[in-house]
């Protein structure tokens, strides 16, 4: 087991608050800024172009990182494609299949909105939607995934780990049913990467889509996305790094992963972003899913003992922990966690109208727990809650 208080000390904000926003992103280690200066201070160059040492040194570099992505997947690196964050990656995914009149999503209620607008969006192109309910705790069981399948259903897209209740999809089982009637599979896994094992073969997908900067601990503006099968899929963007040969007529596509990065990529932030995975990994990743969910479960439990707070999500979750106290409005309880305790939290709808409409409230109280969370900082979030629900509610 990794040491909290140890790996604390490379991420120096942590002295100054209490953070737990981790789920909206999270901060950044030492090591990973110091792989990030290193690039701008000592080989900067652009990547794949040219034949001087800076481009060599940076293509290398890239390259690593896309390794060390695809060996914390189970993954081969040409179906790893860098992208700005998972949000880009499912919209790539949006436009890069050839959509016909007729053909058939299956999404949920539960999804981010950046896991639900892009397939509501084809609906003007002729393809249906259903949006399969979950249960009350936020869970959505395979079994409604199972029964909305056609066989006109082409793509199946759902969240692992859900933003808004902290609750764990069973992927695996989703995906079979999805293949069973030929359709493909779509992972939204921005609050499971680096906070859990997610492993691409296990979970039997054809596209999974997250962040660098939440579980990853990598810089923001940072996203992958996995493409099982990368010649099915078009590329969005094209020009520069994306085309093998080009003549008057028409182009021939570079092989993936190139043919889907276009353009000059975010140099830095991919090489930090290879970084951090290594400082996951280091730290290791059931280590961390073991140090988060029990710090969210047992949060969870103080907090629904305290008389006027209710507690959403499944006893099981993972590191998210949504609440309300009585009927103060959760922005104002997110205001004086900060003002009092400078306990940094989420309120709001999470982007998540759909989830948040389920719940039945206007918004939640959000915390959210990451690898270097500690006991004390989720003693003083229920203390304080407790105050607030004591003497404002
Ligand atoms: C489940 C889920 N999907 C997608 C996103 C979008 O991530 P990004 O803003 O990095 O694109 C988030 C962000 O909170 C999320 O929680």
């Amino acid at each position: 087991m990794y040491e909290v208080h140890r790996v604390r000390e490379d991420f120096p904000v942590l002295k100054e608050v209490i953070y737990l926003d981790n789920a909206a992103t999270t901060q950044t280690p030492v090591p990973v800024v110091e792989a990030m200066n290193e690039y701008f201070f000592r080989y900067a160059g652009n990547y794949g172009r040219g034949a001087h040492r800076l481009t060599r040194e940076t293509t290398n570099r890239f390259e690593d990182s896309r390794e060390a992505v695809a060996r914390l997947l189970e993954a081969q690196p040409e179906n790893i494609v860098f992208t700005r964050n998972t949000t880009e990656s499912i919209n790539m995914v949006a436009y890069g299949i050839e959509w016909e009149k007729g053909d058939h999503i299956v999404t949920t209620r539960i999804e981010h909105h950046s896991n639900l607008l892009p397939w509501m969006r084809l609906r003007k192109k002729g393809v249906s939607v259903t949006i399969v309910s979950p249960d009350a705790s936020g869970v959505v069981p395979a079994g409604n995934v199972e029964a909305a399948l056609t066989g006109n259903t082409r793509l199946v897209a759902v969240t692992q780990i859900s933003n808004v209740f902290g609750s764990l999809q069973d992927v695996s089982a989703m995906s079979e049913a999805a293949h069973n009637v030929g359709a493909a599979l779509l992972v939204d896994a921005a609050q499971s990467v680096g906070h859990m094992p997610v492993s691409v073969k296990e979970l039997g997908c054809d596209f999974l889509a997250a962040s660098g900067h939440k579980g990853l601990l990598g810089p923001q503006g940072t996203g992958l996305l996995y493409i099982k099968e990368p010649e099915s899929l078009e590329p969005v963007y094209l020009g520069g790094g994306t085309v093998h040969s080009v003549t008057g007529d028409g182009y021939k596509l570079e092989r993936p992963p190139a043919r889907f990065e276009a353009g000059t990529p975010n140099i830095p932030g991919v090489i930090g972003m290879g970084r951090a995975v290594k400082y996951v990994i280091d730290a290791g990743i059931t280590n961390i899913e073991q140090h988060v969910t029990s710090l969210a479960r047992s949060t969870a439990l103080r907090l629904r003992e305290i008389p006027g707070v209710e507690v959403y999500g499944p006893e099981d979750r993972h590191g998210i922990v949504p609440f309300n106290v009585g009927t103060l409005n959760p922005h104002d309880v997110a205001m004086i966690l900060d003002e009092t305790r400078k306990i940094c939290v989420r309120s709001g709808h999470h982007c998540a109208i759909p989830s948040i409409d389920f719940l039945g409230v206007e918004g939640t109280v959000r915390a959210s727990f990451a690898m270097y969370s500690t006991a004390e900082e989720a003693d003083l979030l229920v203390e304080t809650v407790e105050q607030i629900a004591r003497t404002l509610a």
